[in-house]
């Protein structure tokens, strides 16, 4: 907490979300990776406030459960019945103020849980207008092409002071008119709003205690009352339905997309590109279309993923190339190459130059400098060193039933194709094993394993037991061939 952070941020989180149509709560609801009050606690985070109370109700363990893993810091006040955004404040402010009875002094942020779009900066510019005027309540408003719905500021014409916010549904002709909305967001006197909040009434269109009540009754006690225009009005954009969810969802992948841009990453089409807040990007990273980077993700300098690849908890190396791939907790080495068509399971670690190539499944194992995977194999639970090749259509047989068993391939070995490695086996360095093998014994290093039935041919069996079938006839005329042509 530094010298003008707020003593406490209250993000109201208590709503149903009625609109949404949805059995799961509105602040649970996620874009780019996080949950819509996730997105409010990081930018109300970068206040450094003194402490972070969420407001629940509706659904209030499922919200409190998210918030014990997503923000275990934040506390939690419990709103029993949805009585207003006043009602809610003050559940917050005691909780906050422990059942001590004595008010929280100091600057007070009060944010909507449904407002991700909402930055860090913007709220610093709310607290810094708040502070430098000596307001007993700050308000952060927006003009929005569209005011339906939004509280709307009202204004005295001669000094353009704020003088009330009026509700839609409580709203006058020329009020509606107004364009000017209350985003939710205010910087609170912590004791005066806990003044005021006794004193809101609940004789309105909803019969709520209306938090934005309180400007009004601040401002008739002679306290100063004051507003923060937010530079762009999609910032406080509430979400109430799925349309806006996804409009949100674009705005902020855009915005994502735009640093990553000027931080010098080629993002070939954006428009097809989704990435959540938590990814990162080195320099001249390239994304091709089609392609979503989720959770802790990292692409490294000058790596290129895509096209139609689908990446989570992800590292990519620098220079490594991943083509129409899906992969989840993956560590993909530098210059590596994966896909097309690779699917990358939890555990898999591709070393330098390491190859997982076309219709190959990786699962929870770890393949050394220059190996090289590349055709249709399935290598589960495995340890593979380095500069080894495994031949097209191997299976690292892992699964007995019951328990999942491990595989051990050296360096510098070359399996044949359709090999299964019945686990736990090892291979090692420097062997050999013939194509179609069953491998079930170690193989030591160096030998050439051989697992596989001898091949006997039957002369004559189409003929006989197939007479007169085009196989006979052609093996006929084979037959009837001089020797330098059969
Ligand atoms: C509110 C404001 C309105 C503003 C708009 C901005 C009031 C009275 N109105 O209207 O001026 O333009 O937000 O989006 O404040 N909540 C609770 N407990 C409650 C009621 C609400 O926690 O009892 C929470 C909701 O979960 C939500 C937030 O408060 O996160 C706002 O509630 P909502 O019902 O969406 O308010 P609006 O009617 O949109
Ligand atoms: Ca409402």
């Amino acid at each position: 907490m530094s010298a003008n952070s707020p003593t406490a941020v209250v993000v109201l989180a208590a709503g149903e979300g009625t609109r949404m149509k949805s059995a799961l709560p509105k602040v649970l609801h996620e874009i780019c990776g996080r949950s819509l009050v996730g997105h409010v606690l990081a930018a109300s985070g970068e206040l450094d406030p003194g402490q972070i109370v969420a407001v629940v109700g509706h659904k209030h363990e499922e919200v409190e459960a998210h918030l014990a893993t997503f923000a275990p810091d934040v506390r939690t006040a419990l709103q029993p019945t949805q009585n207003g955004t006043g009602h809610a404040v003050r559940m917050g402010l005691e909780e906050l103020a422990g059942g001590t009875g004595s008010p929280v002094s100091g600057t007070v942020i009060v944010v909507c849980g449904d407002t991700p779009l909402l930055t860090g900066a913007t709220l610093r510019a709310l607290n810094d207008t708040h502070a430098a005027d000596g307001n007993a309540v700050t308000v952060l408003t927006a003009e929005v092409p569209d005011a339906t719905g939004y509280g709307r500021i009202v204004r005295d014409g001669v000094s353009g002071a704020v003088t009330a916010i009026v509700e839609h549904k409580d709203a006058s002709e020329s009020q509606r008119a107004i364009r000017e909305i209350n985003s939710g967001v205010f910087a609170f006197d912590g004791q005066l709003l806990t003044d005021a909040l006794g004193k809101v009434r609940t004789d309105n269109s909803q019969g709520e205690e209306y938090l934005t009540d309180v400007l009004g009754i601040l401002r008739e006690a002679g306290h100063r009352v004051g507003a923060s225009v937010a530079a762009d009005h999609r910032e406080i954009a509430g979400i109430n339905n799925r349309v806006q969810l996804a409009e949100a969802r674009r705005t902020l992948n855009d915005r994502l997309l735009t640093a990553a841009m000027l931080a010098g990453v080629t993002v070939v089409d954006p428009a097809t590109t989704w990435v959540d807040a938590t990814v990162s990007f080195e320099q001249d990273a390239v994304v091709h279309p089609g392609t979503q980077l989720q959770g802790a993700t990292h692409i490294g300098e000058g790596a290129e993923v895509g096209p139609n690849t689908r990446l989570k908890d992800t590292s990519v190396g620098a220079g490594a190339r991943v083509d129409n791939t899906v992969a989840d907790g993956a560590e993909v080495g530098e210059q590596a190459s994966v896909g097309p068509f690779a699917y990358l399971r939890p555990g898999t670690r591709l070393g330098t130059k390491a190859k997982a190539g076309t219709y190959v499944e990786m699962k929870n194992a770890s393949i050394g400098e220059g190996t090289k995977v590349p055709h249709l194999s399935y290598v589960g639970d495995a340890t593979i060193g380095e500069y080894s090749n495994i031949g097209a259509a191997s299976v690292f047989v892992n699964y007995d039933g019951e328990a999942k068993h491990h595989t051990t391939v050296g360096s510098h070995c070359k399996t044949g194709s359709d090999n299964m490695f019945v686990a736990p086996v090892t291979v090692g360095d420097g062997a050999y094993t013939a194509a179609g093998s069953v491998i079930t014994k170690d193989v030591p290093p160096g030998s050439l394993a051989v697992a596989r039935g001898q091949q006997r041919n039957i002369d004559g069996w189409v003929a006989r037991k197939r007479p007169g079938s085009a196989a006979a006839k052609a093996a006929e005329a084979a037959s009837r061939k001089p020797d330098s042509e059969a």
